[in-house]
């Protein structure tokens, strides 16, 4: 990708494309020597034109039935044989070019799915879903038009060039010195359309996110009055879009005119030297009609690989937003020789952990922290404080800047983290469902559960009832992230899902902060029960909680102040006591 940002040539951007074709269509290695073979046919029977032409003109001429009568079935022969190689020459094409995009969304969106979440922050979804659907687009049209003019249409010129040189070699010298003149121009035209799709597709892109984020937050657009600021931000994304289309159509229409220029000059200088020679008796008037249909035919394929360039220019340009996302490296993968913990009994230790999400703050700072096995710990800090930060380290969404975290001993860096994270389970503070039934949704956690587990984690989470009242019950449909059920269903529903998982560690991120007094209570005392076994890290704003609590840890600024009963606390901590004081009663 670099070489070719840098270099920045028709040649890089060529075995950019090569490179492409031989990663991605291994699969398709068959049907690629099949569309090779069928269009190498294309070729012959277009090249074999000129040279009939030149026949019936001089039968014409000669007034020769014989040959007269032969020759309107070599045409017919040609165009069905001709007819029929294309239809599946570029069925093959299509075949092999969706194919290679195929396995390019494929492989970005297995990318994508295992991007840490730092990573995925990097870029806005809307952003990534345009390289999905627009930028591949981009990149097939390029794939197709490269398979079907490389081959197809050079070796029809060649073959053209060949029934020329056959036909006249004078008049063919004519044309070999005269075209090459527009290849300076088209190579030009094809540089300078790269570099506005480029900026076309990022404008696409940045309008994607906008209309992703739009959609999603209509109900902020609406409450704020935002519709008509909303618009105007709208009006001048898709104004950046059409004039960079403009542009690109301005530099890309320049290539057909150039070719048409161009072309006009060979005929012209083919008449005038054909003119002569007839006069001379070196040519016949068949060679001369033959040569002419043979230059006539010529523009066709001339065209397609004139305005190729442009084409793999612009897919080019997509190619480089889609490498961005293929060359980046997640970091938070599982080590290649990982550790097991044989004999899990939960001990987890902190040493000396910082953690930065920008590389200029510290959201956490020096953490050092014993937690012992099945302990409940409490966790209490203002907002910003660095407390979800904090949780998060553990399932490993995000690593330590510095220092490390074990549990028994092993670093979580090596152990695999797929047994780490199915050991633990996180509810987090946005509540996010999938568009799916609220089963589905609760089997997420565990798909071999059965009825009765599902229902027995729905009690203790407060929503088995309410999902019973639900018309279709556990086939309810929850929407779009979860939205068609409320704030607290949606947090009972995170909870329960939470439960069947049967993890080893629980951690709960205000996890009952969207539920009615009388819920939260019945969660609580559930998951007392339920978690007797397991240890348990809440982060927690209940008065209740933070009383019953054996051990509070305080988080100010990203560090952990003190910890101790709430007692010790209030009587050691004055921050702690006026948070207390501000916020719990
Ligand atoms: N994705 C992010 N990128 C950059 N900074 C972040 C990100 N997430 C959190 N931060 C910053 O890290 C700090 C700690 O955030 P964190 O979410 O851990 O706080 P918290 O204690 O959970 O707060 P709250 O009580 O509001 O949930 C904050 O200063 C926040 O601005
Ligand atoms: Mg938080």
């Amino acid at each position: 990708m670099m070489a070719f940002r840098r270099k920045k040539n028709s040649f890089s951007t060529f075995l950019l494309y090569f490179d492409l074709i031989i990663k991605w269509g291994k699969e398709q290695r068959k049907n690629f020597f099949i569309a090779n073979i069928l269009m190498l046919v294309v070729a012959a029977m277009t090249s074999l034109y000129p040279i009939v032409i030149d026949y019936a003109f001089n039968a014409i001429n000669n007034k020769n039935m014989q040959d007269l009568m032969f020759i309107p079935l070599v045409i017919i022969f040609l165009t069905l044989v001709k007819g029929l190689t294309y239809f599946y020459q570029t069925v093959y094409v299509g075949k092999i070019a969706n194919s290679i995009i195929k396995t390019i969304q494929l492989n970005l969106y297995e990318k994508i799915v295992n991007f840490d979440v730092l990573l995925m922050s990097e870029f806005k979804t809307g952003s990534l879903q345009s390289r999905f659907i627009n930028d591949l687009n981009i990149l097939k049209e390029a794939v197709t038009r490269l398979l079907n003019n490389l081959v197809r249409d050079f070796f029809t010129l060649i073959g053209l060039l060949a029934s020329m040189v056959y036909l006249d070699w004078l008049l063919t010298l004519c044309v070999i010195i005269i075209y090459p003149l527009c290849i300076r121009p088209i190579i030009f035209i094809g540089k300078t359309t790269r570099k506005h799709s480029l900026k076309l597709q990022e404008k696409i892109s940045i309008a994607g996110a906008f209309l992703s984020e739009s959609f999603s937050s209509m109900a902020v657009i609406k409450s704020f009055n935002l519709e008509d600021l909303q618009k105007k931000k709208a009006e001048k994304k898709f104004l950046d879009i059409y004039n960079k289309n403009i542009e690109i159509i301005k530099v890309r229409s320049k290539v057909e005119p150039t070719l048409e220029i161009i072309g006009g000059l060979a005929i012209s200088s083919v008449i005038v030297v054909a003119g002569l020679r007839i006069n001379a008796g070196h040519i016949d008037i068949g060679a001369f009609s033959g040569f002419i249909s043979a230059l006539l035919i010529a523009v066709q394929p001339a065209r397609a690989l004139g305005t190729l360039n442009t084409i793999l220019q612009e897919g080019g340009a997509s190619l480089v937003r889609l490498n961005e996302i293929l060359n980046k490296k997640n970091i938070i993968i599982s080590p290649k020789k990982s550790k097991k913990i044989n004999n899990f009994k939960g001990k987890m230790t902190f040493r000396n952990v910082f953690f930065t999400y920008d590389r200029k703050i510290n959201s956490l700072k020096s953490i050092n922290l014993s937690i012992n096995p099945k302990e409940k710990l409490v966790i209490v800090g203002s907002n910003g404080s660095g407390k979800s930060t904090f949780l998060n380290l553990i399932p490993r969404l995000i690593d330590p800047s510095k220092g490390n975290i074990k549990i028994d001993g092993i670093d979580i860096k090596s152990l695999d983290i797929i047994d780490l994270r199915s050991m633990i389970a996180l509810v987090s503070q946005d509540i996010i469902l999938f568009d799916l039934t609220i089963l589905e949704n609760l089997k997420l956690a565990n798909q071999n559960a059965t009825m009765k587990e599902i229902e027995k984690a729905c009690e203790i989470a407060d929503s088995h009832n309410f999902i019973k009242k639900l018309k279709k019950g556990y086939n309810t449909l929850v929407g779009d992230r979860g939205l068609k059920l409320s704030g607290g269903q949606r947090q009972k529903i995170a909870i329960a899902r939470a439960i069947l998982k049967k993890p080893k560690i629980l951690l709960l991120d205000e996890a009952t902060s969207a539920l009615d007094n009388h819920s939260e209570k019945k969660i609580i005392s559930g998951l007392n029960n339920f978690s007797k076994d397991i240890t348990t890290i809440t982060i927690a704003h209940r008065t209740a909680t933070i009383l019953d609590a054996k051990r509070i840890l305080f988080f100010l600024n990203g560090k952990i102040t003190c910890s101790g009963t709430h007692n010790q606390l209030i009587n050691q901590n004055k921050e702690y006591k006026k948070q207390f004081l501000s916020s719990y009663k």
